[in-house]
């Protein structure tokens, strides 16, 4: 394997004020050798307890009898010395990828236990307790037992195999050299450390865009995109390495595929899911992607959507489309993910998921799970939580989150979005009735959650550097979605950037308020959106501001603002169950953050405070572009407190994002002033 200086993110195991009596437990390790993911577990801990330790701890093949304490890592079935000290009961009913930690006395040794009842578990209790040595807190009497709330926990890469660029990508090429494959870099081994961290355990390493659409202005080609050939044979055989990898690391390796792959692949001139031909073309596949890969987690698929064939291509439904390749991967323990993300442009977006996939709840395989954005259009800065959510009882569905920054400012911006998912998460979805949080939803087997994650070959792995506390921040939200985001943020920065308090406040403040002010600026705050320029360039745009290009979304006209997703419009709000439909329906109970997404109102449209429409979009507007700059200030009283070169890459995307703020700012409320001639009370706004 040949390696590259890239960062190590919060894998960082810097000495702390802990680590004098880190050394008396864990400078002697009896860890079980059986399983390749136990190699994965003593790697994990020789490079943990060097950084941590400040020396290599010393492996034993049985338990170290002259030492006052050790480390032990195993299953009790191997290890005498783990069923001495935990009941077999206990371990014996965690759940497959749960695991206990456990301070105990042995032989009048002080011993640290950490065992699980599979390989997988050992993993995830490796890295839970380097985190909590990584936070400098004590081992004594520690009693933990943890097991993951959500089953699935996938990262979707967007990565365009052939040309290694990244769809919505913004640090650089794919990580992953697919033409060389098998050969293996190092990068792919930390990499897979970073996911299996925080509790990761699948990944889908292609695009979901398996061709690109013509409505792009793109060309044969660019048919290479996304990359449909890695269900050939040929490439099969090459993801043999990277699948085992991350097996080490209980990570399941998944693709994206074309519906139309068996007509791609030149031997059908059909991919109709009701054809037999068909049925047994994907059940032969599904064979063949087995025997090269035993584990293989199974398909993700983007049918009937921005140009992607489905099965609408051949009068069939996404039942028939679903359902025929879960029928392939079924003998394989292999689900299908499919995407709910399905709209015909001539028809506002936000409708037409759940008037898709409502009727068919039901009647998918039990290994498929429909996976859907967490809002009804795209990824936007803020967005209803999507009314399929609880709505669709006999489906198992999925969460496709983004943690990637694609309208939050693609990593020129910080963009913390932890606290956007969190609620998100909480959301009730339906509040007078079984009152189901969406934090509730993905507990069953065959549920989970996706992150559509866009890392790259950048040294920092995602561009901004502060956007990997969004990588992170995914991984412990998908693996127990109740932790609360201060958590989760205090966890990161540490790990990150250390225990200096000073360090630890500032940059806790700055995730905590970037978000709020990203939607201000892009926005106005009120629950527009598309305000972006969406351009032909597919891989550059929804950066820049560009209000009059999307004029059906944000329904600016000169009488006023906003869209009637109401019962007066489009409906949209009957989609969701009465309580929250008539919170909705109604200008005066529906939340301001997202009145313009559900209401079309007069600019000069009284808020409860008693300000304007057009006067608060003005203002929010001002104050997301004055948040930025002083989100800026803030970094930029780190200087000398952390190291130079993190300080210096962090402190150029402020000044970029500071100018990109005010630019939006300035365009936006120009914009609104245009359309609703109504001037700024405060006289910041250019009149004709
Ligand atoms: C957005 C995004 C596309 C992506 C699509 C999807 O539209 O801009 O790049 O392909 O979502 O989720 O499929």
């Amino acid at each position: 394997m040949s390696g590259g200086k890239y960062d190590d993110c919060w894998l960082r195991y810097a000495e702390n004020g802990t680590s004098k009596s880190y050394r008396e437990r864990c400078s002697n390790v009896y860890a079980s050798v059986e399983a390749p993911e136990l190699g994965a577990v003593r790697d994990e801990l020789r490079r943990g307890f060097r950084g941590l330790l400040g020396r290599e701890p010393h492996f034993w093949q049985h338990p170290p009898r002259s030492a006052d304490g050790f480390l032990a890592v195993g299953t009790p079935a191997e290890m005498e010395v783990v069923s001495d000290c935990v009941s077999s009961e206990a371990v014996e009913s965690l759940d497959d990828e749960g695991f206990l930690i456990r301070t105990a006395d042995w032989e009048g040794a002080e011993i640290v236990v950490v065992t699980a009842s599979t390989d997988r578990g050992l993993v995830y209790g490796t890295f839970y307790l380097l985190r909590h040595m990584s936070l400098g807190r004590p081992l004594d009497s520690l009693d933990v037992v943890r097991e993951p709330t959500n089953a699935e926990r996938i990262v979707n890469h967007w990565d365009n195999p052939f040309r290694r660029s990244v769809e919505r990508g913004y640090a650089g090429p794919s990580i992953f050299d697919f033409e060389r494959l098998p050969d293996l870099r190092e990068r792919y081994v930390d990499y897979a450390r970073l996911l299996a961290s925080v509790g990761i355990n699948g990944i889908v390493v292609n695009n979901v865009n398996t061709q690109i659409p013509n409505r792009d202005g793109a060309n044969e080609a660019t048919n290479e995109l996304g990359g449909w050939q890695l269900l050939e044979t040929r490439y099969l055989e090459k993801l043999t390495g990277l699948a085992a990898l991350f097996r080490r690391y209980g990570i399941r390796l998944y693709l994206s595929v074309n519906f139309g792959a068996p007509e791609k692949f030149g031997d059908l001139d059909t991919a109709d899911p009701c054809d037999d031909r068909i049925e047994q073309w994907w059940a032969a596949k599904a064979d063949e992607i087995h025997e090269c890969i035993p584990d293989f987690g199974g398909f993700l698929v983007k049918a009937d959507s921005e140009g992607q064939p489905g099965p609408y291509n051949y009068d069939a439904d996404h039942v028939n489309g679903a359902n025929v390749l879960a029928r392939a991967l079924e003998p394989h323990s292999g689900r299908v993910w499919w995407r709910a993300f399905v709209y015909d442009s001539h028809e506002d977006r936000a409708v037409q998921q759940y008037n898709t996939f409502e009727p068919l709840d039901g009647e998918f395989h039990e290994n498929v799970t429909v996976q859907v954005k967490n809002g009804p259009i795209d990824f936007q800065p803020r967005e209803p939580v999507s009314p399929v959510f609880g709505q669709m009882p006999e489906t198992n569905l999925g969460l496709e989150l983004q943690i990637t920054g694609e309208y939050t400012g693609q990593h020129v911006h910080a963009c913390y979005h932890v606290p956007m998912w969190k609620e998100v998460l909480e959301f009730d979805t339906d509040p007078e009735g079984r009152g189901r949080r969406v934090k509730n939803l993905f507990t069953e087997e065959g549920t989970g959650i996706a992150g559509v994650s866009g890392p790259g070959d950048d040294p920092n792995w995602t561009g901004h550097y502060l956007a990997q506390a969004n990588l992170y921040g995914y991984g412990r939200l998908a693996w127990n979605p109740d932790l609360d985001d201060e958590t989760i943020t205090d966890e990161w920065v540490r790990q990150t950037f250390g225990d200096d308090p000073a360090v630890i406040e500032t940059v806790t403040d700055i995730m905590h308020d970037s978000w709020p002010a990203v939607i201000d600026y892009t926005t106005g705050g009120l629950g527009l959106l598309h305000m972006m320029y969406n351009g032909e360039a597919r891989l550059e745009n929804h950066y820049d501001p560009s209000p009059e290009e999307w004029p059906g979304y944000h329904g600016a006209t000169e009488d006023g603002i906003g869209k009637d997703r109401n019962s007066k419009g489009n409906g949209y709000t009957q989609q969701y169950p009465a309580a929250l439909a008539a919170g909705y329906d109604d200008p005066e109970t529906c939340p301001n953050e997202l009145l313009l997404f559900f209401h079309h109102l007069p600019w000069e449209y009284e808020l409860e405070d008693g300000r304007t429409v057009v006067q608060t979009l003005y203002d929010n507007c001002f104050a997301g572009a004055a948040e930025a700059e002083r989100l800026r200030d803030e970094w930029n009283s780190l200087d000398g407190k952390i190291d130079d070169e993190r300080f210096r890459h962090i402190a150029e995307r402020f000044d970029e994002q500071v100018v990109q703020a005010e630019r939006w700012r300035d365009t936006l409320v120009a914009f609104f002033y245009e359309r609703s001639s109504v001037p700024d009370q405060r006289g910041r706004v250019p009149s004709a």
